[in-house]
């Protein structure tokens, strides 16, 4: 058989191990897995590298609404440019109305924004922030059969968060669609409370984002959730677990026999609140919810990541410019955290962070990086054809040298932002070939080919692992 491609000589990391051997690609799909394979139209020398599921990052903000005068710093383009360049072939955006309008044409709206601009494929996470009986009643029940088949809800932020008794209702059409819920797990009146005290007390400094969002918040709503969906009877995912506290709530749920998933991030493992007390304004550029916390935080999560605790490491992916009043600069700002967007960039790190400080510090195995960066996230949100190198699979494959070292530069970087929050981290191990559907999308930092080839994927409901 000829193939369209052949990828020669890599160590490929499948579902039932580390093996070398060639893969052969055809009409995007994996074709055959075998030891030599020859014939095809593009030979790819891969000896050396290291061949892995297409990352799949199930946690990115793109083109999100962010209030008056705010704007993200990527829209699809960049996003998706800055994805692929880190190893990505699949994000999952959230997809938030704009003031009154419905979840329909917010879907519609993004499917417009996303048309012909993506690098990589797509698909759209729903953000539930109305509970009126159009929106759970029709909107939901018709995406949800169209392909979007998780949404999330807040338990934070003014304007978005819910109460227990709409969280439920949202619940129960998660129940009845089999669709799945995302939680992000943090107690608005909790932080208001902070809040309020801190401005009092005059301590407005960015730092105080993250003194305004202790762990006790994080830990009580992580608590809360959970039991609202043991009693609403349906799996969830907790979003962005930054701290252990949090982690033993959704081990003590899993325990009780709750259906349970969880999400963390690169900033809980390298990041700290003393990042938000930089000199100036600098803080400004690590705030994010949840906030980073200590470094003895990031021992916690990683036996959460070892021991199998985490099922999705995702980049929470938020960009915002630094020196921008559209962005981290707002007004008001540097007089008063409250003002300053919340989100960090992280789509193109994401991959390389956990490489370098999981796999090449012999932490997590090749197998772990495969399912907690991309098989996972797969079946977990329904994309059945992705997050495996597997015969039948589409042919997303990313190819990591180990042995490059370097430090992350925003020079270096392909997002909309104009800094990075790992700015001389040093990590070892960088993807060098991006792969969608059997297309080289990025070679050596570049895109290949003269137009973005990404297109929308409609999931299936969610495999409960
Ligand atoms: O700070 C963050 N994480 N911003 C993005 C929105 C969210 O809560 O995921
Ligand atoms: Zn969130
Ligand atoms: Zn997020």
């Amino acid at each position: 058989m000829a193939f369209d491609t052949i990828i020669k000589g890599a160590r490929v990391v499948t579902s039932a191990g580390v093996t070398s051997c060639d893969i052969g690609l055809c009409d995007g799909k994996i074709a055959s897995l075998a030891t030599e394979l020859s014939e095809a139209k593009e030979i790819i020398d891969a000896r050396g590298l290291i061949a892995m599921p297409g990352g799949i990052d199930s946690h990115v903000h793109i083109s999100q609404p962010s209030g008056p005068g705010i704007e993200m710093a990527d829209d699809f383009a960049s996003a998706t440019r800055s994805a692929v360049c880190g190893g990505n072939t699949t994000v999952l955006p959230f997809c938030l109305p704009d003031g009154d309008q419905s979840l329909r044409e917010a879907v519609a709206a993004y499917h417009a924004k996303a048309e012909g601009n993506c690098h990589c494929d797509v698909s759209f996470h729903l953000i539930v922030k109305s509970t009126d009986p159009v929106t759970l009643g029709q909107d939901l029940p018709a995406l949800i059969h169209a392909g979007h088949t998780s949404f999330k809800v807040f338990m934070t932020y003014e304007g978005l968060a819910l109460s227990d008794r709409q969280i439920l209702d949202v619940m129960a059409v998660a129940r009845e669609q089999n669709a799945m819920v995302m939680v992000h797990a943090e107690n608005e009146d909790a932080i208001e409370f902070l809040r309020d005290k801190a401005e009092r007390d005059g301590n407005l400094s960015p730092v105080n984002h993250a003194r305004t969002r202790p762990v006790p918040v994080e830990r009580e709503a992580t608590h809360r959730a959970i039991s609202l969906a043991e009693i609403a009877d349906v799996p969830l995912t907790i979003v962005h677990v930054s701290n252990g506290e949090s982690l033993d709530e959704i081990r003590r749920g899993r325990q009780r026999g709750a259906k349970v998933f969880a999400e963390t991030c690169p900033q809980y493992i390298t990041l700290t609140a003393d990042d938000l007390d930089r000199a100036g304004f600098e803080g400004a550029k690590y705030v994010c919810s949840p906030p980073p916390r200590e470094a003895d935080d990031w021992d916690d999560i990683w036996t959460g990541i070892t021991g199998g605790d985490f099922d999705l490491f995702s980049s929470d992916h938020c960009p915002f410019r630094f020196n921008d009043a559209a962005g981290k600069d707002a007004a008001g700002a540097r007089n008063n955290f409250r003002n300053i967007p919340n989100g960090i960039p992280g789509v193109e790190t994401r991959l390389p962070i956990l490489f370098s400080e999981g796999v090449m510090k012999g932490r997590i195995s090749l197998e772990k990086f495969a399912a907690i960066t991309a098989t996972n996230h797969a079946r977990l949100y329904g994309l059945t054809s992705k997050g495996a190198i597997m015969v039948g699979m589409d042919a997303d494959i990313t190819l990591w040298d180990p042995t490059i070292t370097r430090p992350v530069r925003q020079s270096d970087l392909h997002h909309g932002a104009d800094y990075t929050p790992w700015e001389g981290f040093d990590v070892t191990g960088w993807p060098v070939r991006t792969i969608l559907r059997g297309k080289t999308v990025m070679r050596d930092g570049a895109l290949s080919g003269d137009r973005p080839v990404g297109h929308h994927v409609a999931r299936s409901t969610p495999d409960l692992l």
